[in-house]
């Protein structure tokens, strides 16, 4: 299984080491333009390789896409992370030429790749990604879901006092602190609804502080997050490689599921071998049917940027 992660800073880097730890893929390249970059990351990962006991090759290359040749996955986390006080969305101009062109040269060195897209703003980027390779719609992922609903599960967990495995919960809809939708109604403490155990009060905080989190973060880190982002994507990777059909909320390009069509925003989807094996269509109620409605539009306003 080899895998390909385009950008070899924070994230992608966060997310090679991931990959390499787990141990289930025999390659991992990384590929940055930044000259020597990614051979130097590389080469800092594999030295880690006796020390933390995996086998896994990690390699580095400065643009040179003949070495990222028939990978089985790749993630595009190449472009510039937002700084303390942007939205996720002011990055488009520049992220949008980037995302453009590494979807472009990776589908011609491995035309049968499944992409996980993680550069922002993510939903559009996947979109781009869509209509610039022109790919069946399972091969091309985003991965926002995936994070959001880990950072969700922390301020559930953080509320309750109780461990983060003991919590399940999910957020769908756009990858932006105003689109994302973390779904208290369905959020459980060991299949128990949360609000036995959290007043409404509680439950509104921990809502509003899964939206602000990636913002929270990057006022305290003066740039973007990278582990849970690292942690969220080599889940998704490990659940390709593997064939697990692990459920993920993904950017999935929508066609008629949940009433929306050519638009990549946050839903369920099972994930594995053939990257997107199924969009999960759960029964959402009227306000949550109509912030979904309203998290779209957004979406789809910055799909108008492009
Ligand atoms: P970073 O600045 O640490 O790394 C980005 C890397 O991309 C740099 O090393 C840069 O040289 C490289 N790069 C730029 N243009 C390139 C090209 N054409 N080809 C190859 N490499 C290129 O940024 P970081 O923190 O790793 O974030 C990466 C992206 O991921 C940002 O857009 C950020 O907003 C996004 N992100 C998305 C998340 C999500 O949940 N979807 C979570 C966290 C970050």
């Amino acid at each position: 299984m080899k895998v390909t992660v385009v950008g070899a800073g924070a994230v992608g880097a966060s997310c090679a080491e991931y990959i390499a730890i787990k141990d289930f893929a025999s390659e991992v390249v990384l590929i940055d333009i930044k000259e020597g970059f990614a051979e130097g990351k590389a080469m800092d990962l594999m030295q880690t390789a006796s020390l933390n006991g995996f086998d896994t090759k990690i390699t580095g290359t400065t643009n040179d896409y003949s070495k990222t040749a028939d990978s089985d996955i790749a993630v595009i986390t190449s472009g510039i992370p937002r700084k303390p006080g942007m939205t996720r969305e002011e990055l488009i101009s520049t992220n949008a030429g980037i995302v453009k062109s590494v979807a472009e040269n990776l589908i011609k060195h491995s035309p049968n790749v499944i992409i996980i897209v993680v550069s922002n703003p993510m939903d559009t980027m996947t979109y781009l990604a869509h209509k610039a390779t022109g790919l069946p719609k399972n091969r091309i992922i985003g991965m926002g879901g995936a994070l959001d609903s880990a950072r969700f599960k922390y301020r559930l967990a953080e509320a309750l006092d109780c461990p983060a495995s003991d919590v399940d919960g999910m957020v769908i809809g756009g990858h932006s602190d105003t689109g994302m939708i973390p779904l208290t109604r369905l959020a459980t403490r060991n299949s128990v609804p949360v609000s036995k155990f959290l007043s409404d009060d509680k439950l509104n905080y921990v809502l509003e502080e899964t939206k602000v989190g990636g913002a929270t973060l990057t006022k305290l880190l003066g740039t973007s997050a990278w582990y849970a982002p690292g942690a969220a994507v080599s889940a998704m990777v490990q659940a390709i490689a593997c064939d697990t059909k692990k459920m993920f909320p993904s950017s999935c390009m929508l066609d008629g599921e949940y009433g929306l069509s050519d638009i990549c925003i946050g839903v369920p989807a099972i994930i594995g071998r053939n990257g997107i094996e199924k969009i999960v269509e759960i029964e959402l109620d009227d306000a949550e049917k109509a912030k979904l409605a309203e998290s779209a539009d957004a979406v789809k306003k910055t799909n108008g940027l492009l």
